[in-house]
């Protein structure tokens, strides 16, 4: 690779946030038409320091050099001139706009003195269709998916013609298979010369796109160079400061038991037909399917927070669950994959966070600060969570510390089942490695536990039996030596042996 591609540089970058030092010096160097992959543990800086480079935070000290001048990144708008945009971890859309207005906001097309409307949909709707998805450049932002979100994000950036794109964690939120259709825009975007800065928990998929790598532990560069120079388990050691090969627990032998949640019947108007399952105590239940194959609305449908109807037994007595409170009453807690949208109170501190399920527990006549500030301690302890100080905001938490949280707030009331939905979605794979235990011993412990995972690997190795769906029906369950890979893909897409069905 020539010098000459080098577009950015970034040198000796530090970042405080008041007393707390979260960036110490890093250097990071950007080549047009090449993919650089930042990786870290959760709170190691990685999205701080795009923030930076996108103009939204200020560093405290350091310099970044663009076509080897030096600029000055005041806000996103001057990046932006600078050819720098940010796809953020934590989406950066307006809610009650559509598609295509977030997709062109700052950047609307014009035809003449007005604005180009029929330019802008027909433009949207070809980028959202490049992307693969169904999504309509009129719906609201606020109708979609989580996934759905994410690709909005994309498209949002890629109208941006940027020379330096940064992507901050895209596939968290995607299956593989979006995540293929990402990987190809990706190529697309290198073969015209764009420079991408990456980063990404997933280390496979960081294997499988960069050409080099830096990687970041609290808040410094331990160590940059060409991808092909590290395998998988080195990026993580480094990362991690530790040995992290074996991500998944001994699988616990799962005798026959009692049921402990039976759902027959079941339907989620325009969402699930005709869903029934069986969960036994001390199992470990995976749920696979692509995005939009009805599990997490099956879910929601099941803890009373979408309109259902069906017949759904706890422990072999029939229950009517209508509202999360409900659910939670009857020792059944669910752990949402829209951690911003109805998982956490992100504008508060952590300690009322992680109580408020439990709340009734905390409160005495008054709420029992002590006795929360007790159950935050434990919180921290026992999900790792990093935070700068108890007094931050949770919107000032790393994106992987935010899901620890929602995680922690979920276990404080001691559910007999679990429902998680993607639960180490951003998460590092040292702490993946502490929850994956943390679930393992919850079964042990006699509980039963609802996996909705996109990952295939967190499926087949926590997993003791895995349904599939595909398009709102349950196609197919595997169990033992049958979960594999093959055999989930099979379900669901639905392809039958040779024939489709
Ligand atoms: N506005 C803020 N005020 C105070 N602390 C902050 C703020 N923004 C970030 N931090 C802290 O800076 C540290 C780095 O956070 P950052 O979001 O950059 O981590 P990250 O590497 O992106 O992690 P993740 O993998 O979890 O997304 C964390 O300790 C975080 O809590
Ligand atoms: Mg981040």
């Amino acid at each position: 690779m020539d010098a000459d591609s080098l577009v950015l540089s970034a040198q000796s970058i530090s970042k405080s946030f008041g007393p707390v030092q979260v960036l110490f010096d890093v250097d990071l160097n950007l080549r047009s038409g090449s993919v650089h992959a930042l990786i870290g543990e959760n709170g190691a800086g990685k999205s701080t320091l795009m923030k930076i480079l996108g103009g939204y935070q200020p560093a405290s000290s350091g310099s970044i050099l663009i076509d080897g001048m030096q600029v000055r990144l005041a806000d996103s708008a001057t990046a932006e001139a600078n050819g720098i945009v940010l796809i953020h971890q934590e989406f950066n859309l307006a809610e009650q706009l559509t598609v295509e207005a977030n997709i062109f906001l700052g950047r609307e097309l014009h035809n003449g003195p007005f604005l180009d409307w029929r330019g802008m949909r027909a433009r949207a709707r070809t980028l959202l269709r490049e992307l693969e998805t169904d999504i309509e450049p009129q719906q609201r932002v606020r109708e979609l998916s989580v996934p759905q979100k994410q690709m909005v994000e994309i498209a949002k950036a890629l109208v941006r013609d940027a020379r330096i794109l940064m992507m901050d964690e895209p596939t968290a939120a995607l299956t593989s298979k979006e995540s293929q259709v990402l990987f190809k825009q990706i190529e697309k975007l290198k073969a015209q010369g764009v420079a991408i800065l990456y980063t990404s928990h997933k280390l496979e998929e960081v294997k499988a796109i960069a050409d080099n790598v830096t990687i970041l532990r609290d808040g410094a560069k331990v160590i940059e160079g060409p991808a092909s120079e590290f395998t998988v388990d080195q990026m993580a050691t480094q990362m991690v400061g530790r040995d992290v090969s074996d991500l998944f627990p001994q699988k616990s032998a799962h005798e026959d038991s009692a049921e402990a949640l039976s759902v027959t019947g079941f339907n989620v108007p325009g969402y699930v037909e005709g869903a029934e399952f069986h969960l036994r105590r001390g199992e470990i239940l995976g749920f696979a399917g692509l995005v939009g194959a009805g599990r997490t609305e099956l879910m929601e449908g099941i803890v009373g927070l979408r309109h259902a109807s069906g017949h759904i037994e706890v422990g072999g007595k029939a229950v009517d669950i209508r509202s999360l409170k409900d659910a939670s009453h009857l020792g059944l807690a669910y752990l949402t994959e829209d951690r911003k949208g109805h998982g956490l109170l992100v504008d508060k501190q952590m300690r009322p966070n992680v109580t408020l399920l439990g709340l009734d527990r905390f409160v005495n006549l008054f709420i029992d600060e002590r006795a929360e500030d007790r159950a935050l301690d434990k919180s921290i302890e026992e999900f790792d969570i990093r935070a700068p100080n108890r007094q931050v905001k949770v919107s000032n938490l790393s994106g992987g510390n935010q899901q620890k949280l929602l995680l922690a707030k979920t276990m404080l009331v001691e559910p007999d089942i679990v429902i998680v939905d993607e639960p180490t979605r951003g998460i590092d794979i040292g702490t993946k490695q502490q929850i994956y235990e943390f679930i393992n011993a919850l079964a042990q412990a006699g509980k039963s536990i609802i996996v909705v995972s996109s990952e295939m690997a967190e499926v087949i190795g926590l997993c003791h039996r895995v349904v599939v769906m595909r398009a709102g029906r349950l196609t197919g369950e595997l169990t033992g030596r049958d979960i594999t890979e093959e055999n989930i893909v099979r379900l669901a897409v639905g392809i039958e042996g040779d024939k489709v069905a």
